[in-house]
């Protein structure tokens, strides 16, 4: 992931992602990327070569990765009593981000994460989850 840190690039940040403002409130912005060199870039390393990569699967694996990582990083984090937003449209313009943030080819944005302190004077709800019985289904996939 790229931490950032810099408020001028906090606000490039935030303008290409539909001009949110907690991108720019919060004192830490972490953009968690999927690398679909890096297998790669070891096998070139090592005189290999690299087919087996070149599939679809590779992107989604490195999608996957990158959000466990930041779903990790979100529950560390709220564990220790800071406050944290996903924000997906970080891929609004994610040519524009790749550049700001000096990311190779093959490298991409998956999602960002705002990290603060929550105000204490600001409450704050769980909005409503879908029912279980419409998230679970037993044995096969009902409708
Ligand atoms: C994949 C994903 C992308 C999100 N992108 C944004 C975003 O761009 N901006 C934002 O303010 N919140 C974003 N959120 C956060 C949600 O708006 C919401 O705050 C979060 O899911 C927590 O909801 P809860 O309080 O009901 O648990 C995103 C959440 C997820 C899971």
């Amino acid at each position: 992931m790229v931490a950032v840190r810099e408020p001028a690039r906090k606000a490039r940040l935030a303008a290409l992602a539909n001009h949110q403002k907690h991108i720019e409130q919060a004192p830490l912005f972490l953009v968690w990327l999927a690398d679909l060199d890096r297998l790669a870039a070891v096998a070139r390393a090592e005189g290999s070569e690299a087919e087996a990569l070149d599939y679809l699967d590779l992107l989604l694996v490195g999608i996957t990765d990158a959000a466990l990582a930041a779903q990790n990083a979100m529950a560390a984090a709220e564990s220790l009593g800071l406050g944290t937003v996903y924000i997906g449209s970080i891929r609004n313009n994610i040519e524009a981000v790749a550049a700001e943030l000096g990311l190779p080819p093959r490298v991409l944005s998956v999602t960002g994460l705002s990290v603060g302190y929550p105000d204490p004077a600001v409450t704050t709800d769980i909005k409503p989850r879908l029912a279980p019985s419409v998230v679970l289904h037993e044995e096969t996939l009902s409708t």
